[in-house]
């Protein structure tokens, strides 16, 4: 029997661009999957066809057992959405929006001024609850955004890049509505471009790029296969890189990266901070000095690289055709907000 979202074989193209080239998912019910690629991936492509927004040309899509072509109503009352861009009212205050969701999914008044109550609170905007949206920052609204998606718990959600443009705070908020969410069986489809993320809240996790998933599994079985933690040093002085790199080559599972540019190297270690030292001491002895080091977990970078021998990179600058306003490829928000992510852990 196939899970709660189920697709098989989903194709969907904009002109010459193949977003979706064939994608297949079975999420099983009361799980979540975490669909993880960079920009231009095909990712949103995904979410609004099995959400009813887009029609595949071909292939076939089931939510909750319902067909999305055929039945796109049924299949709308039994999902939620929280899309990459916030779908809310500027000129209504927060709380008038979350409330107008709740009549929509025909709460009573009294039962949506409660959630509406609730939510506010919960993601932090009880202050600026009678506030119109307009006003709201960017956070704000993707907080706002969030909570109209979790008026009504349908038995399928799906987020597409939930996360993005939260602090860590407000991101920690997130996750943990999301775990009750999945504890009262709700099944949900989340997409990421980070790694970590996927990894505090998928059951499974499948990669995509170019509109196809390349690899899918736990992300212990992803980890495994990217070779877990990596070690990453700055040296100092140019001359010292390949000396550098000869102890990581003995302390690594596999050859380190070297960028002879930014004087970088990275090797995949097991073995934690115990290593980590093993490394300076082995550094120190021989004289090599260095800016920079640590540990740090595989990023999406690491597992495209294991996984495709290339960096992720996305569609657009490959395609050159610089965006067209359907993909957010903000490179540097989202370097930022890994950064941020791993402060946290
Ligand atoms: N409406 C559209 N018209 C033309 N091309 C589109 C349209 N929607 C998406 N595309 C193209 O399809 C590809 C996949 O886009 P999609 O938005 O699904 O990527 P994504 O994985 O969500 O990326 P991001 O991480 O940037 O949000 C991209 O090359 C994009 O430019
Ligand atoms: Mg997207």
């Amino acid at each position: 029997m196939p899970g709660a979202i189920y697709a098989e074989g989903l194709v969907k193209t904009f002109g010459d661009v193949r977003a979706l080239d064939g994608v297949d998912l079975d999420v099983p019910e009361g799980t979540v999957l975490g669909m993880l690629g960079p920009n231009g991936a095909g990712k949103t492509t995904a979410v609004r066809c099995l959400t009813t927004l887009l029609r595949p040309d071909s292939g076939r899509a089931l939510v909750a057992g319902i067909d999305v072509v055929d039945n796109p109503n049924e299949v709308r009352r039994a999902i939620g959405l929280s899309g990459q861009f916030a779908a809310i009212d500027e000129y209504l205050t927060g709380r008038e929006n979350l409330r107008m969701v709740g009549s929509l999914y025909q709460l009573t008044g009294r039962e949506a001024k409660a959630r509406a109550g609730e939510l506010l609170e919960r993601f932090g905007l009880a202050d600026a609850g009678d506030r119109t949206a307009k006003t709201y920052s960017g956070g704000m609204r993707r907080r706002l955004d969030l909570a109209a998606a979790l008026v009504v718990s349908p038995p399928v959600m799906f987020m597409d890049e939930p996360t993005t443009g939260l602090d860590p705070r407000n991101r920690q908020a997130l996750w943990d509505v999301i775990q009750e969410l999945v504890e009262g069986g709700t099944t949900l489809l989340l997409t990421t471009q980070y790694l970590e993320e996927a990894d505090h809240l998928a059951d499974d996790i499948c990669v995509v790029d170019h509109g196809r998933v390349i690899a899918r599994g736990t992300s212990d079985e992803l980890k495994a296969r990217t070779g877990g933690e990596r070690v990453e040093l700055v040296v100092h002085e140019r001359e010292r890189i390949a000396d550098a790199a000869e102890v990581l080559t003995r302390v690594g599972e596999g050859g380190p990266t070297v960028s002879q540019h930014t004087r970088k190297l990275t090797v995949p270690v097991s073995g934690g901070a115990r290593l980590l030292a093993e490394v300076i001491r082995e550094l120190d002895v021989r004289k090599i000095e260095i800016d920079d080091i640590g540990l740090r977990r595989p990023t999406l970078d690491d597992v495209f690289i294991s996984l495709t021998g290339h960096a992720a990179q996305a569609a657009e600058e490959e395609n050159g055709e610089g965006g067209d306003g359907t993909s957010d490829g903000q490179r540097s928000a989202a370097e930022r907000r890994a950064q941020a992510m791993r402060e946290v852990d």
